[in-house]
């Protein structure tokens, strides 16, 4: 149980790697609050972990919308009594053929991604520092570290994610640690419709050395890492978990 007393959010806890993400916390111990846009599907995602034995509560959250991110931080210590683990999951994808998308998807993508995860790592500040544990890992990309995508606006975004980890990294230290994973292709409701497409498909999956797109566990297990207190000596890292894509 590498989580045992450890009490986390997740947002975008309802879907793909959030999900997968909360649910291993909660296997390895972790109380855990599945936070998503969409209510539902956060409340299917702590059903899925009580059903297994775990702890987990949901809320319905607009990360872009500071006040639910404050009333996500509430719920959290009203429910659980501390927070030591914030996980930045909630994502959009731009519109991948789209090399010039117009200001209302570059604002779009932006707002979820990058102001997102400012927004609710904002919120949590107080309430990680204080349990003396304290640990954010963000999702950004392997487009945060190299070109390539064909969404400008996503790129800019897991960018964004990439440096604003360094420096919360920095500010934040030494009370809190502050990471970001940046997974390849992964197979989760974001990437499906890509997956239609036969002329992104194959090259895309050669890109990755190791033959083959990543699961939803593969991330969660990196981030069960970065969360774990056997990373207590790990800040500011962008750790790619991408089959080998950006060692090219
Ligand atoms: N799937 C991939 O290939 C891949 C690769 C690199 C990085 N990522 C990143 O990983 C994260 C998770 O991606 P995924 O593949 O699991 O996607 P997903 O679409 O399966 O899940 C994303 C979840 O975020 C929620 N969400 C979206 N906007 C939100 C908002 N404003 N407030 C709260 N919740 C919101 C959605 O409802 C959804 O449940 C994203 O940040 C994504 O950019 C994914």
């Amino acid at each position: 149980m590498r989580m045992m007393d450890k009490v986390a959010i997740v947002t975008g806890a309802g879907s793909g790697i959030g999900r997968a993400t909360a649910r291993r916390f909660a296997a390895e111990g972790a109380r855990v609050m599945c936070a998503d846009r969409e209510r539902e599907a956060a409340q299917a995602t702590a059903k899925m972990i009580a059903e297994a034995g775990g702890e987990a509560v949901e809320l319905g959250v607009d990360v872009t919308d500071e006040r639910g991110c404050a009333l996500m931080v509430q719920t959290t210590l009203d429910r659980f009594g501390r927070l030591t683990t914030l996980v930045n999951s909630a994502g959009v994808s731009g519109t991948r053929r789209d090399a010039t998308p117009p200001p209302e998807e570059w604002t779009r993508v932006l707002d979820v991604n990058l102001s997102g995860t400012y927004l609710a790592s904002r919120a949590a500040l107080e309430a990680l520092a204080a349990s003396g544990h304290g640990s954010i890992t963000n999702l950004a990309s392997i487009y945060g570290l190299v070109g390539g995508s064909l969404s400008p606006a996503y790129a800019a975004s897991k960018g964004g994610v990439v440096n604003l980890t360094r420096t919360m990294a920095l500010t934040w230290a030494p009370k809190i640690r502050v990471n970001c994973v940046c997974p390849g292709v992964i197979e989760t409701p974001m990437t499906k419709p890509f997956m239609a497409d036969p002329a992104w498909l194959q090259p895309m999956r050669e890109r990755h050395p190791l033959g083959r797109f990543g699961q939803p566990e593969d991330i969660a297990a990196a981030i069960l890492y970065l969360a774990s207190d056997e990373a207590g000596f790990v800040t500011g890292v962008a750790l790619p978990v991408d089959g080998g894509y950006t060692a090219a």
